[in-house]
Formats: structure tokens, sequence, C-alpha cells
């Protein structure tokens, strides 16, 4: 799961080191164990990411006990200097110190306690794999900002697609884009991805929420005011138009903007140019405009609350942006992109069954993406670190029963008794998007293994007979898997 990286063990107990050892043999990543000792020699020699006499580079550290009073901060520093984007976990006594900077708390990913199971293992890989994958994110952005926010722009739907078409005819243009559609689908990150991709992209990306502002106070908001213009203005101030020179004004919730403000955008519009509030020198302006509104615009000219004129202005290339309800295949992706959001931010962590995921797939999700990332973080910080099934997810959002309470599931589990259940006419369907080989046939190994142990009242030997495998072998996975004869 690490791919090419490699993993290392710092840990003074034998036994632990054998076990971790065999763990990750198992799981077949690449992993180097050794005493703290052994590493205080080799550490001097830790250079690039690469632990010596290896090419691949450290995917996590492992820290575990260790037989003298030693400060682990010294060796967290060793390996951030050789290599800042390493993760590391804490094992057994090991633990956080307040003191630590907020770096070095940051690079400690998890901490476990003995024994760990095998499923605690295989999460915190997969934590330690989103974390590089993060790491070596905001890397490239450092030399490539545009990347970031066009992955941020999540989903493989005809829809989504087609907003992506739409972005990049008009990315680098410099006309005016007017980004429409319900609240929540996602204007303010196409507005940016426009302006990130854009000749622009070293200039501000400058956002006025027209709807959040006072009426009387957008006119200076915008285009700023001199000294004593009003009741208050003690120091001249520049506006938004002005932070926003050479870069790009996000006019968000356009639709909100009251008439007398509608004429003066218009005229910027038109003429390049306005004035300060209480001022009459003329500033020149280079901005680029992108505007968006959930509102209907040309519903709202029929009532006379928005200006023709200014409308056709804005609209010179307009992106409807889908609500999330028109293109449901996206949201297993947008749940994992929002996870490892929250990962990313050490925000904690979540998973959902799959007839979770089916069942959020039916909802209407009438707040879009945003309401989409609430119940991530809702569901993150109401089951840390679980796995959310149908009956964990708020009412509204079950639209499914429960796989483990269906009948489907009664008459599947029911079928799985019978001896010939393992492959018998039964293909498994790989997804779209691929899986995690190793992970799904590990997961299949400690189903069978446990649903061989409930079967014969946990006698090990007989569960080895109906897995046809040796009673040490059955033994020994089972240490792996932590699993209980129970
Ligand atoms: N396609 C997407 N991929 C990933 N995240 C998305 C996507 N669309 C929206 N989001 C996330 O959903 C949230 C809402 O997005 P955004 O603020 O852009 O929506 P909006 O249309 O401007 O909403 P509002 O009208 O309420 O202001 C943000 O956290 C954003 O990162
Ligand atoms: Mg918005």
């Amino acid at each position: 799961m690490l791919y090419d990286k490699e993993i290392l063990v710092i840990e003074d107990n034998e036994s632990s080191r054998h076990d971790l050892a065999v763990v990750f043999k198992f799981l077949t990543e690449q992993a180097r164990a050794v005493s703290f000792a052994q590493w205080e020699k080799m550490a001097p020699e830790f250079k690039a990411c690469c632990l010596p006499g290896s090419e691949r580079e450290l995917g996590v550290v492992f820290i575990g006990s260790c037989a003298a009073e030693v400060d682990i901060k010294t060796h967290l520093d060793t390996i951030r200097t050789a290599c800042d984007s390493a993760p590391v976990v804490l094992i057994g006594e090991q633990e956080v110190s307040d003191d630590w900077d907020p770096y070095t708390k940051h690079m400690v990913i998890e901490t476990l306690s003995w024994p760990v199971s095998y499923t605690e293992m295989l999460n915190v890989i997969h934590r330690a794999q989103r974390y590089n994958e993060a790491q070596a994110r905001q890397k490239m952005e450092k030399h490539q900002r545009p990347v970031h926010l066009f992955r941020s722009l999540v989903g493989t739907s005809r829809e989504i697609q087609a907003v992506r078409a739409m972005m990049s005819q008009v990315a680098d243009k410099d006309v005016t884009v007017l980004i429409e559609g319900e609240s929540g689908t996602g204007k303010e990150v196409v507005a940016r991805n426009l302006h990130y991709h854009s000749a622009r992209r070293d200039g501000p990306f400058v956002p006025v929420n027209c709807g959040a502002i006072p009426a009387e106070l957008l006119e200076s908001e915008l285009f700023g005011h001199e000294k004593g213009a009003f009741t208050g203005a003690i120091n001249s101030r520049a506006g938004r138009f002005e932070l926003a020179e050479g870069g790009t004004l996000f006019l968000d919730e356009i639709g909100d903007m009251p008439l007398h403000m509608q004429v003066k955008i218009l005229r910027v519009l038109q003429e390049k140019s306005y004035e300060r509030v209480g001022g009459n020198k003329t500033y020149k302006t280079d901005v680029r405009i992108i505007a968006a509104t959930h509102r209907n615009l040309e519903k709202m000219i029929e009532s006379g609350g928005f200006r023709e004129d200014l409308y056709y202005r804005l609209n010179v290339f307009p992106i409807g942006m889908p609500s999330l309800r028109d293109r449901a295949e996206d949201i297993p992706l947008l749940i994992n992109e929002l996870i490892s959001r929250l990962e990313s931010e050490k925000r904690g962590s979540v998973r959902f069954n799959s007839a979770a995921i089916m069942s959020l797939c039916g909802h209407p999700w009438p707040g879009n993406v945003r309401e989409l990332a609430n119940l991530v973080e809702r569901m993150a910080i109401m089951n840390p670190f679980g796995i959310v099934g149908v009956q964990d997810l708020p009412k509204k959002y079950r639209h499914v029963e429960d796989a483990e309470d269906s009948e489907e599931f009664e008459v599947f589990a029911e079928e799985s008794r019978k001896p010939t259940i393992v492959g018998e006419g039964d293909i498994a369907l790989l997804p779209e998007n691929g899986i995690d080989l190793k992970e799904y046939i590990a997961g299949l190994e400690q189903s069978l293994i446990q649903q061989a142990l409930d079967n014969t009242g946990g006698v090990v030997a007989r569960a080895a007979e109906q897995l046809t495998i040796r009673r040490t072998t059955l033994v020994e996975k089972m240490r792996k898997y932590g699993l209980q004869r129970g």
C-alpha cells in the first residue's frame, strides 16, 4: 500500500520487532526493523529520505519501546532533517509531548498500543500513504500552484467533465465569467480554479460576498473611500478593486447586490475605471471579474431585481454548476476526497460501508457538496476512525437498509455457510476505479477465517480443516489478524 516506499521500525523489544516484521511481511511491505542502538549508528548516514544502503524512500517510521532512557524528539529531528515528509507512528509507551513544535506533532500520525491489531495496522499504513500523498502534493504546489486546484474539483461524471471542459476553454482568456448553480455546488472552487489557471495566477484573487456586506457599506468596500468621506472614515482606504489589481475579483452572490451598486459595477465593466467614495480621482483598473450566484438572474430581471444590461455584461461566458443529485456517481469520490482532507488536516477520519454510500447516493442533497462535507465531518466526530453503516447515518440520509439487517444479507450469510461458496460461479466485479488487491484479499481471508472459527465453535484444528490449511498456519494468521477463537 506504501507502493515503493520503505517502512522503518525502531524498537528495542526483540519480540515486538519480530511481530511487526511478520505483519509487514504479510502485507508485503518493505520493512527494516532495528534497535535504537542500530538506529543511532545509521542515522548520520540517513539522507534525502533514503535509509543507508537503500534507494527506496521512507514511507513511515514506527517508534516503539526503548531499553534506555531516551529523548525521542532527537530521533524525530533526525528523521525530519533528512526526510521532512515521513510520517511517524508511536507504539507502546511513547507519547506525543505538549512541548514539541507543531510540525513535529503533525509528523506523528498515530499512537498505537500493544497488541496492534491487523486492522489498526492496515489503517495506519493507509493513513501514512495519505499523509505522503498530501506532502507530495504540497511540495508540487509550491512549484506548480494550479495542480492542486484542478484536483480540488473532484468528479468524473459527465456533468463535472463538461464543467472542466468549459473551464479549460475560458481560464486563460481575460473574459468575464458568470457561474450559476445551487448553494454548495462548488462555484467558488471553480472561480479559484479559473484564476489559478489564468495568466493572472501570480496576481491576487479577491473574493467579495455581495450578499454579506450591508448595502450602505458595499460601495466603499468595493471602491474604497477617501479620508472624511463619511462619519467614521478616519483614514482613506483601498477597496477590493484596488486590492485585486492585476488579478481576479470574485463577486460572489452577485444576485444579492442592490440595484444602485449594479449600476456602478456596470460602469466599471464598461469604462474600466472608478472613483473612491468621497474622492474625484479616477482610478484605472485591470481586474478580471468572475461573478457567481445561486439565484435565477433571468427571473430577477423579469421582476426588476437585476439589471438586464449588467446581466449581459457578466454573462459573457456562463458556467452552470450541476447539483449533486444530478451527479450522484461522484459521491463516492467526493467522500474519499473529503475524508483525505480531514486526514491531512489531522481532523480525524472515518470510513463508510458500501450500504451507507449507496444510501447517500439516493439522497437529494439540497445543500450539495457543502452538505456532504458537513456530513462527513459530523460522522468523523461521531465515529472517530470507525466505519459508518446506514444505521449510523442521521435519519434523513437513510435511503436503503443496512446490508447486515437486510434479507439479502441473510441469504448471502446462509449461502456462505455451504462448503462450496468460495469461488463457486461467483465472480467479483472489479470496480471502475480499481481496488487495492492486497487489502481486498486480506479482508476476504480474515472474514473466511472468522467464519470457519465461528462454525467450529473456535476449535482451531477443525477450522483449519475447513480452510484446508495447517493448524499452525491458521494460528499464525489468527495472531496476525488479532482474531479470537470465541
Ligand atoms: N467538485 C468538488 N470537489 C471537491 N470539493 C468540492 C467540489 N465542489 C465543492 N466542493 C467543496 O464543497 C464546499 C462548497 O463549495 P463552494 O464554496 O465552492 O460552493 P458554492 O457553490 O460557492 O456555495 P455557496 O453558494 O453556498 O457559496 C467547499 O468546501 C468545497 O471545497
Ligand atoms: Mg460560494
